[in-house]
């Protein structure tokens, strides 16, 4: 079975989030002896493609309304990624060193548009075309209704909703731009008086998945906007959870923490890892840390860490260490509380894979006040990383991390996102990291919790086989 997955992000390329971490790990748990697994993204002008060399396997021109195009479809050349990844560079559309921008309705649209183009030159046509998030969302409509797919009716299509806040909203102003169809079908990729390409993919997929089985449920109530499309295409919908990558994200073989260690040597190796933070961040060792990483937008709670720091701060015997960006007031707020906890807080505003990791490996907590969470995949690393989460319960949160007032629980929960649910949650944790018997006792029993792809990669291609 020959799968193509087609995605804005794929990690190690281009990363904003956990789309690429999703979309550059799924393939590889995928590939074997039946299945082959591969990627199509755009040609980003960015570090990685700066650094590496590819092929080029494909040129020609896309129309985008009147206008023409020259396209390549390339191939990376000198790495392997476990899988086979392929680009669309348009280079008088350029994707430049950013991957989101205010004109991504031309770029994504020229980039589903070339991808479907060149594919339909291939020998033989993908068993299943996987689309993934809003940048995605034209192709089910595409494949369905424009006239120059018709050879495409019968190639099962997927989508997979990572987060249905984000819509690719734009003006029907602009429908000439996609390729010609029975006009008396504009509808599908209406809703609510503008073209939504995520509600155009919700009607015109086989199959629509999102990333835990929680925000399926919780997306039917709230999903900006969507709510009563998803309900009314609840049948052919479904949650399966995402996986983490267990060989780039392993704390006994990870490059980039100081001290390597397994759930046996979990205590020396963390203690190493978190001397590495504080030392570099100005903390103290002896203080339990509290972390977040992540974006600073709304939907990750982090507008209200100013406040709740400034309130937990106030006790002396924690510390705080944020790595983020985002919102420009929240950074500025975060970057001004240093100097009045200096040396029981920091931040690095900016994005940072490699200390993500250090992150993950020496902090005793990693904070989660999300308001939305389709699944989530922190709180995944902290746990492979041993470190306890503190999550707000919901979506994919509320699906991997379980109260540790309740059996076998581990983690730390609370119900709502408020300066007090983030303050009470934290002297939950400085409480627990005083029981130091059940801390060692967590911290080796998150660590063999097995998150990786293997199960999850497996539901997926149960929901390929099923309309294949
Ligand atoms: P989302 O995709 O909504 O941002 P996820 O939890 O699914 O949330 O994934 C976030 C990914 O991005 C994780 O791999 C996380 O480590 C990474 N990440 C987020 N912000 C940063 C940052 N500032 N520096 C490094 N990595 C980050
Ligand atoms: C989105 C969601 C996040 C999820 C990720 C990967 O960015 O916000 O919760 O983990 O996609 O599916």
């Amino acid at each position: 079975m020959n799968i193509i997955h087609i995605s804005a992000e794929c990690y190690p390329v281009a990363k904003v989030g956990g789309l690429a971490d999703v979309v550059g790990a799924l393939p590889k748990y995928q590939n074997n002896s039946e299945i082959s697994s591969q990627v199509i993204m755009p040609f980003y002008d960015i570090k990685f493609t700066q650094q590496n060399t590819f092929s080029s396997v494909f040129e020609s021109e896309l129309y985008l309304g009147e206008k023409t195009y020259k396209y390549r479809i390339l191939k990376l050349k000198n790495k392997s990624l476990d899988f086979e990844i392929f680009f669309v560079d348009v280079p008088n559309l350029v994707f430049k060193d950013y991957v989101y921008s205010f004109d991504d309705t031309k770029r994504f649209l020229a980039f589903q548009i070339a991808a479907l183009d060149w594919m339909l030159t291939w020998k033989k046509l993908p068993d299943i075309i996987h689309c993934h998030d809003h940048h995605t969302g034209l192709i089910p409509f595409m494949l369905q209704e424009c006239f120059k797919y018709e050879v495409f009716r019968k190639t099962p299509n997927i989508l997979t909703i990572h987060n249905a806040q984000y819509q690719g909203w734009f003006s029907h102003d602009n429908v000439n731009l996609i390729p010609a169809f029975d006009f008396n079908n504009v509808g599908l990729l209406d809703w609510g008086g503008t073209i939504n390409p995520l509600a155009a993919a919700i009607k015109c997929a086989w199959k629509v998945t999102t990333v835990s089985p929680s925000y399926m449920e919780e997306m039917k109530e709230s999903a900006n906007g969507l709510e009563s499309l998803l309900l009314s295409e609840s049948d052919k919908s479904i949650g399966i959870l995402n996986g983490i990558d267990w060989k780039v994200w392993n704390p006994e073989t990870d490059l980039s923490i100081v001290k390597n260690y397994n759930q046996k040597t979990v205590a020396s190796g963390k203690k190493a890892n978190k001397k590495e933070l504080c030392d570099t961040f100005n903390l103290d060792i002896d203080k339990p840390l509290f972390a977040f990483i992540g974006r600073l937008v709304g939907e990750k709670g982090s507008d209200l860490f100013p406040e709740a720091f400034k309130i937990a701060l106030q006790n002396p015997n924690i510390s705080i260490l944020l790595l983020g960006s985002g919102n420009k007031e929240t950074e500025a707020q975060l970057e001004a509380l240093k100097k009045d906890f200096d040396g029981q807080y920091n931040a690095f505003i900016g994005y940072d894979e490699k200390l993500s990791h250090i992150i993950y490996a020496g902090a005793d907590f990693l904070l989660m006040p999300s308001r939305v969470e389709p699944c989530g995949l922190n709180q995944m690393y902290a746990l492979r990383y041993g470190t306890i989460p503190i999550v707000r319960s919901i979506g994919g949160l509320k699906d991997t991390v379980v109260d540790v007032s309740e059996e076998n629980g581990f983690g730390i929960c609370h119900e709502d996102v408020t300066v007090s649910d983030i303050t009470t949650a934290i002297e939950r944790g400085l409480e627990l990291y005083e029981n130091k018997p059940q801390i060692k006792k967590i911290k080796a029993q998150i660590m063999k919790i097995d998150h990786s792809w293997n199960a999850s990669a497996k539901q997926y291609i149960n929901l390929y086989k099923s309309i294949n």
